[in-house]
């Protein structure tokens, strides 16, 4: 949702931050735009549309400044245009900004700044920015090196909301100033030039040394350095982390999409968030956490909370937790959690998902939570994301930059992750201590047995070629099995536009049968032994109505009854999901690339939801 791309250095900039921007494409935007310092002046250069038509502005090869701006906007206030489109610049064209996030008191602010004379010519609340910055520092008297952020400082205070902000001044065109609140932004740090970007990945090509910034810290930056300041302009020290990703894996390597990368990429990605955290006969270990029993007994609740996928895999995480230690567990949707006045204390264990560790409700459900006095634990991909370093503990999965708008390889690493974590639970709590070892056996396997499912793949696509055309599915499960039914489901709507449903398949008759006509497809997924043979005897209820079914299982069953049949590697039913999964991300890629559609980039969806 809404990119930022920035370079300061000694290379041409436009080239740069045009590169950055399509890196950032997957993040879900319907315009762009650069800003670049040149001899003449700021120059602007936007249109709404793909990024590629930047090319065709004229003169946009001509830019020679190596100082610039970029973004690609999301719309939330205007309608995608040119005149919405990000750069803005203020009333006397010294600055100019680009910005994600929203602010909230935009109204307030236009209206002060109309009744001292500035003038709009967009519909969108980022306008107000530049003006407000040429506002203070017109009132400012003292032409010395910091005045350009002291207006930009001072203009920041007065913004509510999230932001994350570049901002040029034609007066200073050897510096960039940024800022960030609840809106992610990182900055690169290379040799002689520094880099900005709202995403790892954007810029993993030019470095792998980032400052992480906190909110309402401001940066100013030249081409050699970085300066780091807070709210009040007084000056922070901060070092750089090196980010292990490497560059390959934000490529597509050779894959026609990063969903089926990823899709594939799977067995590594559990590999590595298994990590060293135990082996066949060690305890389970978090070099993050280090909880003893009286603290986790001290807890009579958890609540794990995310949104869309992430939330899904927080289901499997209520299954482990619950049955492995018997703790109340409640998994939660972030936006609705936030604002259900949660019961929630000191004697609650509030456990937060977020693949981007940048979704905005996800984050102020976590600040929510802390308030109230709860312990909390960030699950997420990114080193230093904003969830991450809200909460108290931080853990992290390993499954290296998700591109693809639809997740697939961090809800399987975000299931392993909080199995391990159940079993870490439960081993310092002394329960279930038998039934543990043989888990932890099994999820060892798991690479493996990811492998062997994979293998499934060409299966599925000719299965995908059968029913790409249709209007409706319906996904079934019961137990575990239905979380995973969620899931496949919310994949399928997201990437192929096909409505779909999931149901507990023992919820069927009490409503949704109605909806069961002859040529309906319905997907099954029984991986369960002890609620195999209850599944089934529903599916037989929808196949006497005349359903298609696809049936993806790890038990001998009958199949002579079902359209089409899958048999996944049998395992523990607590990481049954991990494996129960992949057949429908297949399934669902498949449909959608037999349909001609944009995988990786699915319409009106962005894959960093930073706006609530
Ligand atoms: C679905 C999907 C979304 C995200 C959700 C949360 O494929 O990707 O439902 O899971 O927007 O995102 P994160 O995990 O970044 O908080």
């Amino acid at each position: 949702m809404c990119g930022i791309v920035g370079y300061i250095g000694t290379q041409k900039a436009s080239p740069i931050l045009i590169n950055g921007l399509i890196r950032l494409e997957y993040r879900g935007y319907d315009s762009a735009g650069i800003s670049t310092i040149e001899k003449y002046g700021i120059s602007i250069m936007k249109d709404k549309g793909r990024v590629k038509n930047l090319y065709n502005i004229n003169g946009i090869e001509q830019l020679e400044g190596n100082i610039g701006i970029a973004h690609t906007r999301w719309a939330t206030h205007g309608k995608p245009s040119k005149e919405n489109s990000h750069p803005h610049m203020d009333n006397s064209k010294t600055f100019s900004v680009v910005h994600n996030g929203i602010i909230e008191n935009y109204n307030e602010l236009k209206k002060f700044l109309s009744d001292n004379g500035y003038h709009f010519y967009s519909q969108t609340d980022t306008e107000i920015i530049p003006n407000l910055v040429h506002y203070y520092y017109s009132k400012d008297n003292n032409n010395d090196d910091l005045k350009f952020l002291r207006a930009f400082k001072n203009a920041c205070n007065k913004l509510i909301g999230s932001f994350a902000i570049e901002i040029i001044c034609k007066d200073y065109p050897n510096n960039m100033l940024v800022v960030r609140k609840d809106s992610p932004l990182v900055i690169g740090k290379g040799e002689n030039e520094n880099y900005i970007s709202s995403d790892i990945p954007a810029i993993l090509s030019f470095t792998r040394n980032f400052y992480l910034l906190n909110d309402f810290e401001f940066v100013l930056l030249s081409r050699t350095d970085a300066k780091f300041y807070d709210k009040n302009l007084e000056p922070i020290n901060k070092n750089t982390q090196t980010i292990e990703w490497n560059t390959a894996s934000a490529e597509k390597e050779g894959f026609e999409d990063y969903m089926l990368k990823e899709i594939f990429e799977q067995p590594n990605a559990i590999r590595e968030t298994i990590g060293a955290k135990f082996n066949e006969n060690s305890k389970c270990e978090f070099d993050e956490l280090n909880f003893s029993k009286d603290f986790l007994s001290d807890f009579n609740k958890i609540f794990i909370i995310g949104c869309g996928t992430a939330m899904h895999a927080g289901l499997a995480g209520k299954n482990a937790i619950e049955k492995l230690c018997k703790i109340n567990t409640e998994v939660d949707i972030a936006s609705e959690f936030r604002y259900r006045a949660p019961l929630v204390n000191e004697h609650t264990l509030c456990i937060f998902i977020s693949q981007s560790g940048e979704t905005a409700d996800t984050i102020a459900a976590l600040k929510l939570c802390k308030e109230k006095g709860a312990k909390t634990i960030a699950i997420s991909n990114v080193i230093g994301s904003s969830i991450t370093r809200e909460a108290d503990y931080s853990i992290y999965t390993h499954a290296g930059p998700e591109i693809a708008v639809a997740s697939t390889k961090a809800y399987t690493s975000q299931v392993v992750l909080l199995v391990i974590l159940a079993i870490y639970f439960a081993e310092i709590l002394e329960i279930n201590t038998n039934e543990l070892s043989l888990l932890k056996k099994e999820i060892l396997k798991l690479p493996k047995k990811i492998e062997d499912t994979l293998d499934l793949s060409s299966r599925i696509r000719d299965f995908s070629k059968t029913v790409y055309q249709e209007k409706d599915i319906f996904f079934l499960g019961r137990g575990i099995d239905e979380t995973v039914a969620k899931e496949g489901s919310l994949k399928l709507k997201e990437i192929s536009y096909i409505h779909s449903e999931s149901y507990a398949a023992g919820e069927l008759k009490h409503g949704p049968i109605a909806l069961i006509e002859n040529g309906v497809t319905v997907v099954g997924i029984m991986t369960d032994p002890k609620l195999v043979e209850k599944t089934i005897s529903n599916l037989q209820e929808v196949i006497t109505r005349g359903a298609k079914t696809f049936v993806i299982t790890n038990q001998q069953v009958d199949n002579s009854m079902f359209d089409f049949i899958v048999y996944i590697p049998e395992t523990s039913p607590f990481i049954s999901p991990i494996l129960s999964i992949i057949p429908l991300q297949l399934f669902s890629y498949y449909i959608s690339k037999e349909k001609g559609l944009d995988v990786d980039k699915p319409r009106n969806l962005a894959k960093s939801v930073t706006v609530e």
